[in-house]
């Protein structure tokens, strides 16, 4: 087994545990008659950093996708802007994953998986057969919801990405910017030998994500990076994702209302049947959406 395939099956045995462990944080935003807007007075939406004419970096046009016979996804079309951070928000067992996945490939590791339709990174089809799917997910990484270290020391775990690139880079001076990146390398200077699987959750997880950026892609893909996380390390993963989407495009599933309308710009709703039934700017979805369905999740009416 090539460390490619070790990286690719640990990312998929993560993702397929997902599902299950769901830790669903409800909508906090009981709905409120009197209010203009649909939130919560402490629900305070920032967004709208994407410059209107962003250019497009991921794109989806009729795109299905099945598990055998079962369609998770069906008919998505959405246009996801150049840097910033795009929110998929919806129940459980609305795609929101498989979304997420179809993105850099990683349905390609289900064996039940099939997509149709088109999803295109910087113009190109992902799913071309010129696309090697390995070398997009150099530029597409993705952040999963438990940290998941390999069993490494801190340093092999953010050069791991990098081992497997046929370039000269000064190895040593990218490990060290991927974790200054990540806001980790302060806590870990000393440590870089240590086994990552000694940090904390939180530092585990800005490991995961120095490892995602080491390579220097272009996106990150993130389902639910501090759903595992206690509220001040998930603060300091909201910094910090806020942080990386000036130089990122960040695309992250959350099932935290209050952080979907803190940290992203854009923000998209899936509902049950894996339909995308809303995409706009955070503000508008969380104080005045079109869909009289989406107000209702929004408000916890369901979901
Ligand atoms: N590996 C798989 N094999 C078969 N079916 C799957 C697999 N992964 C997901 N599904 C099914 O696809 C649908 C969408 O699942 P997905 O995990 O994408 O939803 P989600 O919106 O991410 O849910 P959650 O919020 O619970 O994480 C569900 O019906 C689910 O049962
Ligand atoms: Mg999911």
């Amino acid at each position: 087994m090539t460390q490619n395939d070790t990286r690719n099956v640990d990312g998929d045995d993560e993702q397929r545990t997902d599902g299950s462990e769901t830790a669903v944080s409800e909508p906090t935003t009981g709905s409120d008659a009197t209010s203009d807007s649909l939130l919560d007075a402490s629900l305070d939406v920032e967004g709208g950093t994407v410059p209107a004419d962003a250019d497009t970096v991921i794109e989806a046009r009729d795109l299905d996708v099945f598990y055998d016979d079962v369609q998770a996804l069906e008919g998505v079309d959405i246009e996801i802007p150049e840097n910033g951070v795009t929110a998929l928000i919806g129940p459980s067992g609305c795609g929101k994953s498989t979304f997420l996945r179809s993105i850099n490939r990683m349905n390609d590791l289900i064996d039940a998986a099939r997509v149709d339709g088109d999803l295109r990174f910087e113009g190109k089809n992902v799913y071309d057969d010129d696309v090697d799917p390995v070398a997009l997910r150099r530029k597409i990484g993705m952040v999963f919801q438990t940290p998941n270290p390999f069993p490494k020391s801190i340093y092999d775990n953010v050069a791991f990405g990098l081992e497997v690139q046929d370039k000269a880079d000064d190895v040593d001076e990218t490990v060290h910017r991927a974790l200054e990146r990540a806001a980790l390398l302060e806590e870990v200077e000393d440590q870089l030998d240590s086994s990552g699987l000694d940090l904390s959750g939180g530092q585990q997880q800005r490991l995961c994500i120095a490892r995602a950026i080491a390579p220097d892609p272009d996106v990150l893909l993130m389902d639910e990076p501090a759903s595992a996380l206690d509220p001040i390390a998930t603060s300091k993963i909201e910094d910090l994702i806020e942080d990386l989407a000036e130089e990122y495009t960040v695309v992250i599933v959350t099932h935290n209302m209050q952080q979907a309308a803190r940290i992203s710009d854009k923000t998209a709703v899936f509902l049950t049947g894996g339909e995308l039934v809303e995409f706009d700017d955070t503000d508008k979805i969380f104080e005045n959406p079109e869909h009289e369905r989406v107000e209702d999740y929004i408000t916890g009416k369901f979901g």
